[in-house]
């Protein structure tokens, strides 16, 4: 029997809601196919202050470090904050993605048929359908550049944030995103802002460099206001997208509610290697926090890209989408993308899932 070591960070909010119903949707994948799961539960972001005083204790990065993938929640929440930018929850994840050396964030977009009415755009828009991936730069840019402080002689106290990018951060990403157009529908495009920004201009002369090495891929570029009014004028356009981290961040989250819902949207963080960090790309919503409300979907469907970008089970994981996939068409729906119809809580929504695998 197989066995898989994954590290758990259930995290804060609605961290362990979600996070406990795609572990008993990797157990019944267990039973189903004679594979063990085996988890280490770790503590990261508020909870972690709340208990060690630190949102990313060493022996969380050391547990992340040896296991084969990391599931997480989310990480974040009020009560942590006016803590100063270096003990805040989400330095969790940036401390992670970086010590893990997870530069490739990979979003699928996809809009279910059974959520098209979810979708806040007309069917005139979307009746093409929606199926994009959004490939986030992940350990560079704003993130990571050097931020500071200064006075000012006359405009009061300044605050800077560097975005820098280096030529080989720009290669492996953009290799990475050719290599998954390969393997789709074989169109890429690269979000910048090269009419401004010299970071861009640097990134799209390195994209174009290695673009023809993937003459089989059809390679344009956009700036990215552009990009955010063509992801809601014409979203079926889009295959893949590349582009760096705060870009991506904010790219994911729009292209996300056009599935319907925040809370639809897996993520896979990969670097060199196949241990990768598999996550919702939503926030915590503490104000729904342990109450049964939150969508498990996004995590389940993380689960899913982690059976297959880690542990190649790629039979698996298309077990696992195809029981979201038969949950949604069965009516089953929690509150987020009800459209106002009954919604079921989290865990009705878990278990309609893992019913439905097989
Ligand atoms: C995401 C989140 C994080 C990010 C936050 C919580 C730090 O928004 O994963 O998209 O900005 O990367
Ligand atoms: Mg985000």
């Amino acid at each position: 029997m197989a066995v898989f070591n994954i590290a758990l960070v259930k995290g804060d909010g609605i961290g362990p809601d979600i996070v406990n119903e795609a572990v008993a949707v990797l157990n019944r994948i267990g039973d189903l196919y004679g594979h063990s799961f085996k988890y280490n539960e770790t503590v990261a972001g508020g909870s972690a202050i709340d208990k060690l005083g630190h949102p990313l204790p060493d022996e969380t990065v050391e547990a992340c470090l040896k296991a084969d993938a990391v599931l997480l929640g989310a990480v974040g929440g009020p009560k942590w904050d006016n803590l100063p930018g270096d003990l805040r929850p989400e330095k969790a994840l940036l401390g992670l993605r970086s010590a893990l050396g997870l530069y490739a964030n990979i979003r699928p977009a996809i809009l279910y048929p059974a959520l098209r009415s979810a979708c806040p755009l007309k069917d005139s828009i979307t009746s093409g359908g929606l199926d994009l991936v959004v490939v986030r730069e992940l350990t560079g840019g704003l993130y990571y550049g050097e931020r500071g402080r200064k006075q000012t002689p006359d405009m009061g106290e300044a605050a800077y944030d560097t975005m820098i990018y280096s030529e080989k951060e720009v290669e492996r990403i953009g290799r990475t995103a050719f290599e998954l157009a390969r393997r789709r529908r074989k169109k890429l495009v690269s979000v910048d802002k090269a009419n401004v920004l010299e970071s861009s201009r640097l990134w799209r002369e390195v994209m174009h460099r290695i673009k023809d090495d993937y003459p089989d891929v059809d390679y344009s570029d956009m700036l990215v206001d552009n990009a955010a009014m063509q992801l809601v004028r014409n979203p079926g356009q889009f295959d893949v997208i590349v582009t760096e981290n705060t870009f991506g961040d904010i790219i994911s989250d729009e292209a996300s509610m056009i599935t319907g819902s925040i809370g639809m949207l897996p993520s896979a963080s990969l670097g060199g290697g196949t241990r990768g960090l598999y996550e919702p790309i939503h926030g915590s919503a503490p104000d729904i926090a342990g109450r049964d409300m939150a969508n498990p979907i996004a995590t389940i469907l993380s689960a899913a890209m982690m059976l297959r970008l880690s542990f190649n089970l790629e039979k698996e994981a298309d077990t696992i989408e195809q029981a979201v996939i038969a949950a949604l068409n069965d009516g089953f729906r929690t509150a987020d993308i009800a459209g106002g119809l009954p919604a079921v809580g989290t865990k009705d929504m878990g278990a309609a899932i893992r019913d439905r695998l097989h």
